[in-house]
C-alpha cells in the first residue's frame, strides 16, 4: 500500500469527525497566529520601549503579552482536547471494526492467523495508528500553519535575510525523508516481532500445564528471551536514528543562526535594519525552526503509524471466505432432509480430505459417523454449519443449497458439541445460556439436568454463579463436556451435531448422558461422531468414514453381519 492510499483511507476513517477536526484546525491556526504575534512583539519591545523609551507602549505591552498568552492557551486547549477525542474515537472504531471483521472469518482464516498476531493488530497496531493520527499528523498540520505564519513574519520584516531559509530548509528536509524510510522498515519488523512475542505469551500461558509437565520452562524462557532481545535490538536501531536526528537538526539550525548573525549583524551595523527587527527576526526564525525540528521527532511515530495502518487495512481487506450471497434468503425451518451431494473437501492445496460423499439424512434420523482417526469425520460435520465451504459438490437442506441461504439462519438451526470443548471464563449459567442470554432459570436447570451436571452445579457454593476459569479450567474434563452438552441442549435446534460429545465421561455418566441425548434426539436430526461404539449402537444409521470416503453404511446389526471395517472396529473394542 502506498502512503497516498493509506492517507486516503485514513481520511475516510476520519470523515465522521470532520466537524471536530475543522474546529481543531481553526484553533491551531489561531495558536500559530498568536505564536507569530509573540515574535512580532519582540520588535516593538526592543524598538519602542528599549530604544525610544515610549511609556505608552510600556503600559500597554504587559497587557498585550498577557492577552496573547492567554488566548493562545485557550485555543491550545480547544484543539488538543478535540484531537485527543478524535484520536481515541478512531482507536475505538478501529478496534470494534477489526473485532467484528475477525469474527466474520471462516475457520481457515484462524488456521492461518495465530492468535497473538490478531491480538497485536487490535491492541498495538491500533495504538500506533492512533499516535500517528492524534500526535503526529496533527502536529504536522499545526506546525505547518505555524511555519507558514512565522515565515510570513520573517519575510515581512526582512526579505533579504529571509532568503537564508531557502538554504536551510532543504538541508533540514533531507534527514527527515531519509530517516523516514528507515523508520518505516524498522516499524514493520518491530511489529512482526511484537506479534511473535504475543504469540509466545499466549501459547505458553494457556499451555502452561504442558510447559510444566515437560519441564520446558527454560526452553520457553530462552525462546521468549530471544524474541525479546530481537525486539530490543530493533527498537535500539530505531532509537539510534531517532536520537541522531535531533543533534543533526540542531546543527543545521545553528548553521542558520550563524548565517543570520553574520548577514543580519552587517545590516544593523550598516543601518539598513534596526536591532528590533534583527531580534524579532531571529525569534521568529527560531520559533519557525522549532516545529520543523519537531517533525523529525515525530517522524518515527508517523512512519510507525503508517506501517501499522497498512497492516490494519490489509487485515480489514481480507474478504471473509464464507459470507452471505447477495440476496440470500433465510433458511426456512428444517423439515425434510439433509443431503450431501458429490461432496469433496480439501484444506488449502493439500490432499483431498473428503471424496465423493453422497448421503441423504431424513429429518428425525440419528446418523452415526465412525471410523479411524483423521478419516474426515470432524471436517464433514464442520461443513454443515459452513465453518468451511465445500470445494466440490453441495450440501442441501430441504433441497436448498446451504450456500444460498444466510449463514445466520443456517447456524441458528444447528446445535453443536465440538470435539474440543470450548467454554468461556464466565459463570456456569452464562455458559449454558450462551445461545440465549435471556433463558429462564428453569430452562437452564432443565438443560443442566439433561446433561447430568445439575447435581454437581448445585453442590457448588456459588451454584450456577460459579465462574469456571479460562476455558473451564476449574472443572474436570467430563464436567466441561457436560456443560457444553447442556449448552447445546438449551439451544434447542432441529439439527444436532455431537462430535465425541461424551468421550471424556466415565461409563456410568456416559450412559446417563446418552439417555438424555437419546431423548433429545427424538425429534431432531442428529450427527453423532464417536469412537466408543457403545454410544452409537442404537443410531438409526451408521456410516464408516475412512480416508475421506464412506466405506460402509447400515445399522449396527447389518454392519456386523457384513463383516467388514465396522465389525473389525467392534471386535477390537469388545473382544
Ligand atoms: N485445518 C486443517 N488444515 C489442514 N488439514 C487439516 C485441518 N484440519 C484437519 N486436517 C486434516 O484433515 C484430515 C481429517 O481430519 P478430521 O479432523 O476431519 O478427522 P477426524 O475423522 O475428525 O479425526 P478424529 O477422529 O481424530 O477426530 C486429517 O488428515 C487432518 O490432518
Ligand atoms: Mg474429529
Amino acid at each position: 500500500m502506498t502512503n497516498k492510499e493509506i492517507l486516503l483511507r485514513l481520511f475516510e476513517v476520519l470523515k465522521p469527525y470532520k466537524f471536530k477536526l475543522i474546529i481543531a484546525i481553526f484553533a491551531m491556526i489561531f495558536v500559530a497566529a498568536f505564536t507569530g504575534a509573540q515574535a512580532y512583539l519582540v520588535k516593538d519591545l526592543l524598538d519602542k520601549i528599549f530604544m525610544e523609551k515610549n511609556t505608552n507602549y510600556l503600559k500597554a505591552m504587559p497587557l498585550v503579552v498577557l492577552g496573547v498568552f492567554f488566548l493562545k492557551g485557550v485555543f491550545y486547549y480547544v484543539y488538543s482536547m478535540l484531537l485527543e477525542m478524535v484520536g481515541q474515537s478512531v482507536i475505538r472504531d478501529f478496534r470494534t471494526a477489526i473485532f467484528n471483521h475477525i469474527h466474520k472469518q471462516s475457520l481457515s482464516f484462524f488456521n492461518d492467523m495465530p492468535t497473538g498476531t490478531l491480538i497485536s493488530r487490535v491492541i498495538s497496531d491500533v495504538s500506533l495508528l492512533q499516535q500517528a493520527v492524534s500526535n503526529a499528523l496533527v502536529k504536522c498540520v499545526r506546525d505547518f500553519f505555524q511555519v507558514v505564519i512565522l515565515l510570513g513574519v520573517v519575510f515581512f520584516m526582512n526579505w533579504r535575510l529571509a532568503m537564508i531559509t531557502f538554504i536551510v530548509l532543504p538541508l533540514a528536509a533531507y534527514p527527515i525523508v531519509k530517516f523516514g524510510r528507515l523508520f518505516r522498515k524498522l516499524s514493520t519488523a518491530t511489529q512482526e516481532e511484537v506479534a511473535n512475542v504475543t504469540n509466545t505469551l499466549h501459547e505458553t500461558i494457556t499451555g502452561n500445564r504442558i510447559v510444566k509437565a515437560f519441564t520446558k520452562e527454560k526452553y520457553e524462557g530462552e525462546r521468549f528471551k530471544k524474541q525479546v532481545f530481537g525486539l530490543f535490538s530493533l527498537t535500539m536501531k530505531d532509537a539510534r536514528y531517532r536520537c541522531l536526528q535531533h543533534p543533526m537538526m540542531e546543527c543545521i539550525g545553528g548553521f542558520a543562526i550563524a548565517l543570520i548573525i553574520w548577514f543580519g549583524g552587517l545590516e544593523v551595523i550598516n543601518g539598513t535594519a534596526t536591532p528590533g527587527t534583527f531580534f524579532a527576526f531571529l525569534t521568529a526564525l527560531i520559533a519557525a525552526y522549532e516545529p520543523i525540528k519537531g517533525v523529525t521527532r515525530i517522524n518515527s511515530t508517523i512512519q510507525q503509524g503508517l506501517a501499522a495502518a497498512a497492516r490494519v487495512f490489509s487485515l480489514l481487506d481480507v474478504e471473509p471466505e464464507i459470507q452471505d450471497k447477495k440476496g440470500a434468503s433465510a433458511l426456512k425451518p428444517f423439515e425434510s432432509s439433509i443431503e450431501f451431494r458429490g461432496l469433496n473437501y480439501q484444506y488449502n492445496d493439500e490432499a483431498v480430505v473428503l471424496k465423493d460423499i453422497n448421503l441423504t439424512i431424513p429429518a428425525g434420523q440419528a446418523l452415526a459417523i465412525v471410523g479411524p482417526s483423521g478419516g474426515g469425520k470432524t471436517t464433514l460435520t464442520n461443513l454443515i454449519p459452513r465453518f468451511l465451504d465445500v470445494k466440490k459438490g453441495a450440501i442441501l437442506i430441504d433441497g436448498t443449497d446451504i450456500r444460498d441461504v444466510t449463514v445466520e439462519s443456517l447456524r441458528t438451526q444447528i446445535a453443536m458439541v465440538t470435539q474440543q470443548t470450548i467454554l468461556f471464563n464466565d459463570t456456569i449459567r452464562n455458559n449454558i445460556a450462551y445461545s440465549d442470554q435471556n433463558a429462564s432459570a428453569e430452562r437452564i436447570n432443565e438443560a443442566a439436568k439433561a446433561a447430568h451436571i445439575l447435581e454437581f452445579i448445585e453442590g457448588l457454593p456459588q451454584g450456577f454463579d460459579t465462574i469456571i476459569g479460562e476455558g473451564g479450567a476449574r472443572l474436570s474434563g467430563g464436567q466441561r463436556q457436560r456443560i457444553s452438552i447442556a449448552r447445546a441442549i438449551l439451544k434447542d435446534a432441529p439439527i444436532l451435531i455431537l462430535d465425541e460429545a461424551t468421550s471424556a465421561l466415565d461409563t456410568e455418566s456416559e450412559r446417563a448422558v446418552q439417555k438424555a441425548l437419546e431423548n433429545l434426539m427424538k425429534n431432531r436430526t442428529t450427527f453423532v461422531i464417536a469412537h466408543r461404539l457403545s454410544t452409537i449402537k442404537n443410531a438409526d444409521r451408521i456410516v464408516v468414514v475412512k480416508a475421506g470416503r464412506i466405506v460402509e453404511e447400515g445399522t449396527h446389526n447389518s454392519l456386523i453381519a457384513l463383516g467388514g471395517e465396522y465389525e473389525t472396529l467392534y471386535n477390537m473394542q469388545y473382544k
